[in-house]
């Protein structure tokens, strides 16, 4: 590893910058490779089996074509089936992103909290089994979206998104008694790297006022127990990004911020070798 390390950021679209924005608060002198797999979004949409027959080999060809100290699967979709394989798979250390759900139980009042997800990630035995390890005595109300985060890409690439279309998506996490503070829930799991981009509208839309439980801070911290010591100076740093798809997005000014506000560089090379949508090829 050089003085500047290089972590690469992997997500089905434009969702895990939020966990991107995080980890370079607290590494901005790595250079990150943020990979979008917009030619597959969403994951939500797919099979276990296609997700995992997608994601490992691709993240196999990207380690290989771009050597990166650190990979984070900054998707709940992905992470709640794939780490295992990649970890058998490659001699990478991995970072994960899942629901929140133990410090979100730990946290709640009321002991009412929901899940807000794709509906992939809910229907996961691994989300279940968090469930059942951490809900401390909580009820959790899981909560599936088909559409939250295609609302998200849409309104970070600048496209308008309605409140009744967000409102939809949102209003099975409010159980209980609106009236009754006591007695209703108090506690969102952000159970996608989609959704906190959409943070200001849900804040806006929600019938009573919640706490939000984005793991982006806590998945920083995680990265940079993983990393050595920070030596290197962030203005050598390098921001690159790919989009599976080869299409040109023309985002540069609003993704940007994400990446500490250092220039980006889209790198427009398709993947040479397109994996295959099939689990046969997953590289076990
Ligand atoms: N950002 C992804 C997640 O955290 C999911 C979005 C999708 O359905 O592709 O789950």
């Amino acid at each position: 590893m050089g003085s500047n390390p290089t972590i690469l950021l992997f997500d089905s679209g434009l969702g895990g910058l939020t966990v991107l924005r995080e980890v370079v608060r607290v590494r901005p002198e790595a250079h990150y490779l943020y990979v979008a797999d917009d030619a597959f979004f969403p994951y939500g949409h797919h099979s276990e089996e296609e997700i995992i027959g997608r994601v490992v080999p691709l993240v196999g060809e990207l380690i290989s074509e771009h050597r990166p100290d650190l990979v984070v699967i900054a998707c709940n979709t992905a992470s709640t089936l794939v780490m295992s394989y990649l970890r058998e798979s490659y001699c990478v250390p991995f970072v994960g992103t899942v629901p929140a759900i133990k410090p979100a139980c730990a946290a709640s009042k009321t002991k009412r909290v929901s899940v807000l997800g794709t509906k992939g990630t809910v229907q996961r035995e691994y989300t279940r089994g968090l469930i059942r390890d951490f809900a401390q005595g909580c009820e959790v109300t899981l909560v599936g979206s088909a559409k939250l985060a295609g609302l998200a890409e849409t309104a970070l690439s600048g496209g308008a998104v309605s409140d009744e279309d967000i409102l939809a998506e949102l209003m099975a996490c409010f159980v209980g008694n609106g009236k009754d503070a006591s007695n209703r829930t108090d506690t969102v799991v952000l159970a996608c790297t989609h959704y906190p981009l959409l943070l200001d509208r849900l804040n806006k839309l929600a019938p009573w006022p919640v706490d939000w439980i984005d793991p982006a801070p806590a998945i920083a911290r995680r990265v940079t127990s993983l990393l050595p010591e920070a030596r290197g100076r962030p203005d050598d740093a390098d921001a690159k990004m790919i989009f599976t798809s080869g299409r040109p997005h023309r985002l540069e000014a609003a993704l940007a911020p994400f990446f500490g506000g250092r220039p980006l560089s889209e790198l427009r090379a398709p993947l040479q070798h397109p994996p295959s949508r099939t689990s046969e090829n997953h590289g076990r």
